[in-house]
Parts: C-alpha cells; sequence; structure tokens
C-alpha cells in the first residue's frame, strides 16, 4: 500500500514501509494528511529481498538529469552512477561513487520536469541511466522512505517547491562572504600572526583566519594548545582589531584520556555511541588516536556539545568548522591487530604469494565498511545500527553546534561549515567540498559542484581554492582565485604536505593576480551579498547552471559556466597554459564586462552564440544579462558593519533594470527578504529619457551617492547619478 500526502501544492510525498524521520522537512511528516494513491505512470516501487526497496523510473531518450548535490562528476549525472553514503574520500577520481555528503535530490530535465527527492538516512544506491540507458533506479537499504515528486514547469520552479519542503538555505553573517585564508595549520600563535601581517603587507583583503587541528592540545576537541597559543583571546581581539576573525575546526572523535574533562563527562554521563554487541563504548581511531564518538541521535548530547562549542567561543572563536563527521574512521583497535597479524605473518615467511598480493592492494585499514556496523546508535529509545542512519551523523553533529549558537544570541546570525551533511543541514550550515586536490580537472568539478550544490538547497558553499591535497602551481592560484571570487564561500585552503599557496608565496605577477581578483570579489561584495541573500530567501540558486534560466537546448550541455546571481555570467578558465576558451551566451544579446580591482568596467555589447574568447592570465570572461544592473563599490580591506555610501552600477537594458542593495549591519537576522534594510535602485526609459528611483526599505540612509553606467542592445552608453 502506498500513502500520499501533498503537503504543497505541486508536492506529492510518497510513504513505504517504515521511514525514520531525517529532519529534512520543516514540517513533521506525521503531522500530513496521508491516503493511498498511485505513483506517476510508469514508476514502479518494489520491495527487495530481505530488506529495502528498488524504484524504478523510466527514462525519455533526451532526459537530463541534474542535483544530487556533491557528487564527482558532471552537472548532467545521465549515464553515471552513485552511492549516497557518507564517506571520508581523500581522493575525487572519476570512479568515485560516494563523498562526505549524501544529497539524494535530483531533477529530470525535459519538456515538463519532474523532481525526486528520495528521504532516507540509510545507504541509497543510484543508477541513473548507467546500466540500462532508459531507467533511473534507485535502491533505498532501510525499511521505509518518504519518496518526493515534484511538478513544475521548469526546473527553478521545481527547486523552489522544494525548499518550501525541506526550509530555505543557510544565510551567513555578511563577514563569511569575505576572503578566507587557511592551511592545516597555521600552528602556533606567531605563524597566525604572520599571516595576517602578510595579508596587511600586501593589500589582499581578508575577513577570515581558519585554525585547523594544530591549535588543540594533543588533538583533543574544545582544548587549546597553550603552549603554540599562549593566550588565544589576545590573539582573537588583536586580529579582530585589524578586521580579521578566527575559525576553528572540530572534529567528532573524542580521544580517550583519562582526567581530559570533555572525555570523563561523556564517559560518566553515557553520552558515546555503543557498540552493537553490547559491549561498552565503540572505539575508532581518528587524529587523537583511539577516541569515542558523541550519540548525537541524543537530544541530551546535541545539547551538551553544543554548549561546548559556546564555551570555546570566549576563546575568542568567531565560527567554526565541523570536520570528519561522516564520521571518519581511520580504524578500529581490532580490525588495527588483524590488520598487524597479517603483517607479521607475512614477515616471517619473506616470500611472494598471492595472499601477500592481496593485502598489499587491500583498501587499508581506514573507513572500512565493517567499522558502521559496530555501533549503534539511541533513536528515540531503540538501539539502531549506524549503518540504517549513517548519512545523519555529520548533520546532527552540525545540528548541535547550530541550535547552541542560535540560542546564544537568536537575534544574529552565525557562521558555521560542516563536512558531512544531509538534505535539512541546508538550514543550518554551510559545506565544502572536501580534500579535493591541486588538479586543473578539479576546478572544473568545482563549477559542477556549485551548480550542484545549489540545485539542492547547499547554497553557501565552495572549494578549497588552489586545491588542497598535492602542489599548487602559479598559474593555478590565479584561476583558481579568479573561479572562487564568485564562489559563496571562498577559501584557500591546502593540506599539511602540500607547499604553500597562500597569495604572496610563489612570484608577484601570481600576487598581484590573486590579489585583484579578491578585490575584485570585495568590489562585487553588494551584489554578491545581496543577491545571495535574495536567492536564498526567495528559494533559487544563487549560482545557476544556464539551463536553470535560458531555454536553448545548448545549455543543458554547458558545464563549466555559470550564473553568479540573476545577471552575471562567469567563464573561468579551467585549463593551463591557454589564452583564451569558448564561452556559450545564450539568449540575445550580452554586454561584456572587465574585472579589475575596482570591480567591472563594461567593454561592449556581443551578440549570443558560441565564441572563442581570449582569456590571458589576467582575464576572466564575464558578461551581464540583458536586464542585469550591478551594484559594486570601492574594495575595502575586508568586510565591515557599517555598509559604504558610494556605488557604481552597470547596468544593460533597453527599458528598465532593478537592484536591491542591502544596507543591514551584516549579522542581524531577518525572517524574510522582504525586511532586510536595503535600498531598491531602478532604471527606467520615460519618453527616451533615463531615469533613475531609489527607494529604501526598513532604513532611511543619511548619504547615498549613486552612478549609473547604462548600456542598451545597440551599444550606445549614458551614465545617471543620483544623490541624497
Ligand atoms: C580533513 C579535512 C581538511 C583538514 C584536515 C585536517 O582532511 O577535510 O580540510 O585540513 O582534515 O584537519
Amino acid at each position: 500500500m502506498v500513502f500520499v500526502a501533498q503537503p504543497n501544492s505541486a508536492v506529492l510525498v510518497y510513504r513505504f514501509g517504515s521511514p525514520i524521520e531525517t529532519g529534512a522537512f520543516v514540517s513533521e511528516p506525521k503531522d500530513w494528511q496521508w491516503r493511498t494513491g498511485a505513483l506517476p505512470a510508469e514508476w514502479s516501487v518494489s520491495g527487495l529481498e530481505g530488506k529495502g526497496f528498488s524504484i524504478n523510473m523510466p527514462l525519455q531518450s533526451n532526459d537530463s538529469i541534474v542535483g544530487l548535490g556533491q557528487h564527482v562528476g558532471g552537472v548532467n549525472c545521465r549515464g553515471s552512477s552513485f552511492r549516497m553514503y557518507s564517506t571520508d574520500c581523500p581522493v575525487h577520481i572519476p570512479s568515485l561513487r560516494a563523498m562526505y555528503g549524501a544529497h539524494p535530490f535530483m531533477i529530470i530535465l525535459r519538456e515538463r520536469p519532474i523532481g525526486i527527492f528520495i528521504d532516507s538516512p540509510g545507504e541509497i544506491s543510484l543508477d541513473a541511466g548507467a546500466s540500462t540507458r532508459g531507467m533511473l533506479t534507485a535502491k533505498v537499504s532501510t525499511a521505509g522512505f518518504y519518496l518526493t515528486v515534484i511538478e513544475g514547469d521548469s526546473a527553478a520552479d521545481i527547486v523552489s517547491s522544494y525548499l518550501t519542503l525541506v526550509g530555505e538555505p543557510f544565510i551567513p553573517p555578511r563577514w563569511a562572504f569575505g576572503y578566507h585564508q587557511s592551511r592545516w595549520s597555521y600552528g602556533n600563535e606567531g605563524a597566525v600572526r604572520e599571516i595576517a601581517q602578510k595579508l596587511g603587507e600586501h593589500d589582499i583583503p581578508c575577513d577570515v583566519i581558519h585554525m585547523d587541528i594544530h591549535y588543540m592540545r594533543d588533538y583533543k576537541v574544545f582544548t587549546i594548545n597553550t603552549d603554540s597559543f599562549p593566550n588565544l583571546p589576545k590573539l582573537s581581539s588583536d586580529l579582530r582589531e585589524k578586521g580579521i576573525r578566527l575559525i576553528s575546526i572540530i572534529d567528532p572523535g573524542v580521544k580517550i584520556e583519562d582526567g581530559y574533562s570533555v572525555y570523563e563527562e561523556g564517559k560518566q554521563k553515557g553520552y558515546f555511541c555503543q557498540r552493537a554487541d553490547g559491549k561498552g563504548a565503540f572505539v575508532g581511531a581518528v587524529w587523537p588516536g583511539p577516541s569515542v564518538f558523541p550519540d548525537f541521535f541524543r537530544e541530551d548530547v546535541r545539547d551538551w556539545w553544543g554548549k561546548l562549542y559556546v564555551r570555546l567561543q570566549s576563546e575568542g572563536f568567531a565560527g567554526f568548522w565541523n570536520d570528519m563527521n561522516e564520521p571518519s574512521i581511520f580504524y578500529t583497535p581490532d580490525a588495527f591487530k588483524e590488520y598487524a597479524r597479517k603483517v607479521r605473518g607475512f614477515d616471517e615467511r619473506n616470500e611472494f604469494s598471492e595472499a601477500l598480493s592481496n593485502l598489499i592492494w587491500d583498501k587499508g585499514l581506514t573507513n572500512q565498511e565493517s567499522y558502521y556496523d559496530e555501533f549503534v546508535h539511541d533513536v528515540n529509545g531503540e538501539r539502531v545500527p549506524n549503518r540504517e542512519v549513517h548519512n545523519l551523523f555529520g548533520t546532527l553533529m552540525t545540528r548541535a553546534t547550530a541550535e547552541a549558537l542560535a540560542a546564544e544570541d537568536e537575534s544574529k546570525r552565525y557562521f558555521l561549515l560542516s563536512r558531512s551533511s544531509y538534505p535539512g543541514m541546508h538550514r543550518y550550515a554551510a559545506i565544502w567540498t572536501g580534500d579535493n586536490h591541486s588538479w586543473w580537472e578539479h576546478l572544473s568539478l568545482n563549477i559542477q559542484m556549485l551548480i550542484s550544490l545549489n540545485l539542492s538547497g547547499f547554497m553557501f558553499c565552495g572549494a578549497d581554492t588552489g586545491g588542497f591535497g598535492g602542489d599548487c602551481t602559479p598559474e593555478m592560484l590565479i584561476r583558481w582565485t579568479q573561479l572562487g571570487a564568485f564562489s559563496p564561500f571562498f577559501r584557500n585552503h591546502a593540506a599539511l604536505w602540500a607547499r604553500n599557496q597562500e597569495p604572496w608565496v610563489f612570484d608577484d605577477e601570481t600576487l598581484a593576480l590573486c590579489r585583484s581578483g579578491i578585490k575584485m570579489r570585495y568590489a562585487l561584495l553588494p551584489y554578491i551579498y545581496s543577491e545571495f541573500v535574495k536567492s536564498a530567501s526567495t528559494r533559487t540558486p544563487f549560482i545557476r547552471g544556464l539551463f536553470l534560466d535560458y531555454k536553448d537546448a545548448e545549455t543543458r550541455l554547458d558545464e563549466d559556466q555559470f550564473l553568479c546571481g540573476p545577471s552575471l555570467l562567469v567563464a573561468p578558465v579551467v585549463r593551463p597554459a591557454v589564452h583564451g576558451r569558448h564561452v556559450y551566451l545564450p539568449g540575445s544579446r550580452w554586454l561584456k564586462v572587465k574585472a579589475s580591482e575596482q570591480g567591472l568596467d563594461a567593454e561592449g555589447v556581443v551578440p549570443s552564440g558560441e565564441s572563442f574568447v581570449s582569456a590571458a592570465l589576467h582575464e576572466i570572461p564575464l558578461y551581464v544579462a540583458f536586464g542585469g544592473l550591478i551594484p559594486m563599490t570601492a574594495p575595502r580591506r575586508h568586510t565591515s558593519n557599517t555598509c559604504p555610501s558610494r556605488y557604481k552600477l552597470i547596468g544593460f537594458t533597453d527599458s528598465s533594470a532593478e537592484c536591491a542593495v542591502l544596507l543591514d549591519d551584516g549579522e542581524a537576522r531577518y525572517s524574510t527578504w522582504q525586511s532586510y534594510p536595503k535600498f531598491i535602485c531602478s532604471v527606467k526609459k520615460v519618453n527616451d529619457e533615463w531615469k533613475c528611483d531609489v527607494r529604501f526599505e526598513s532604513t532611511e540612509p543619511q548619504q547615498l551617492e549613486l552612478e549609473i553606467e547604462l548600456w542598451d542592445s545597440s551599444g550606445a552608453k549614458r551614465t545617471l547619478a543620483w544623490r541624497r
């Protein structure tokens, strides 16, 4: 029997078996009106032997499949297969099936597109026409699930309905839209101060420095190594005076060590995940060695864990970064013993054999599948194996942090970043795409993931600029910084073993071009910040594949360019040693603009279609959409609580254009887009005369000066000024 509910117009939710509630929906399925009903024509759901379900959804020959959030591969997922099972995956190669986040929401693009969300916290494998071209098959491993089917006229409509169901995306404070500098690790006070000083010396705008695991004492979460950081509050306040905030990493693994307060308290209160065989707390090794893991499925544990962040905040941290929360497990003591026993056996014999070959090519100890069968969670009083609810572990850790930070000061927004995620978590935190590499392929992947994650509601996202693993090159850093400048989360971060990749470590040209890219980001903040907040609050992706706004069939093939907000098309260079690239411009005409430290300068009107565009190392192909009006300002060293009073706007229209610029303090929380303090600038042609009108919402600034440059489709330019 299939149960159906219609929580929203155009949205049907089907219930199969007995699903575990994941918290993905903003209103609880138990409150919906269920009735029996039929699936869409030709779809079928069948029970699998043992447990689980198979969902079959026939595909038409021209269907594309987009969404699925974090995954390796194209924006169009058709022809590939995926495993939605949160996994620490240090190398993102094409054959990788599972990543840190599990995002089982997708849209089939066809004449009348259809949205699909499979809500189940256990593993879901998805064959998007990889085995049978005409069939999309999902295998759900749990005893029940919710299947959401969304109808809409366009993919944008479907995303909007989906976000009505699962809630609006996380909006961080404005300072989080600035540039973040990071590496694993700036391991002592001197190193952090030096980074701040170099940023200043080289005139590189920056708002945040990240503190990776070495700030802790022996990787014990919520501790500070006071030998390396003797006075963190002082360091933090000195940096705040320079406009820089500190963010600290936190992992879920709690080191087993007598006398360590977090361990002792959690042990005494029974807060850690228990072994499935009933023999006490489950032990897995991560950075601190043997560790225990809080059972985030329990409300009391989340409450306890969240308060630990609030305490750490008083050391001077402005935000937090939850890592390793799939959870990553390097080994269990038993698996390690077994491995060592096998190795010793071969050592004594010292001869090659098939068994030795198997051991050498073995996947190794990290994140073995069996570890996740060895521990259970307390889900509403029932012992549930991790595997059944696996994809929620990181989300619930992050929910614990988010709820505590929000409760600290309900009037303000907080900053929180998480590696693992599941739908629903997009309401609490930002995500990044994990341990990418300094590979050119990963610049392309960065674009593809920005598009897919934005479609899936994870809008404040980004990849490690410059690449995490491997050695970045000067050219790659320049190109990646040019791309990162349009990414909501913009952080340069590198692995312990990677060479340094701060903007100044290579040569003068690299420094100058990275600085220019970062300054351009700051100049464009009025546009990027305002449009991001508008997108998130009005349930529209901020980074968009061209197919979202344009109907031409070619746009579905474009995976290396994107729209940043509604009006700016970005075509980053993602290959080495080239001086240009092919660009496809949909629609009618575009205004080509040139990026500079001061923002954008118009170059002229260009027709739509495909062309080869020159892009020397200092150039990023950028275009303003017809009807667009882009506000910018002189770049500052850091974001600030006070908004500038002078703006330059570039518009491209024959009749009218409008843009909104937020004038809030960058931190206050507002429940709707309408309630944010802002000005709205409208330009309009009346009887051959251009008029500018500015209206204010929830604010009345003393001073405001606008200089507006307007281009029309014939290539004619006019300037207007407005002031109060
Ligand atoms: C993980 C994270 C990475 C971090 C490292 C050390 O690999 O993905 O960003 O730098 O752990 O904490």
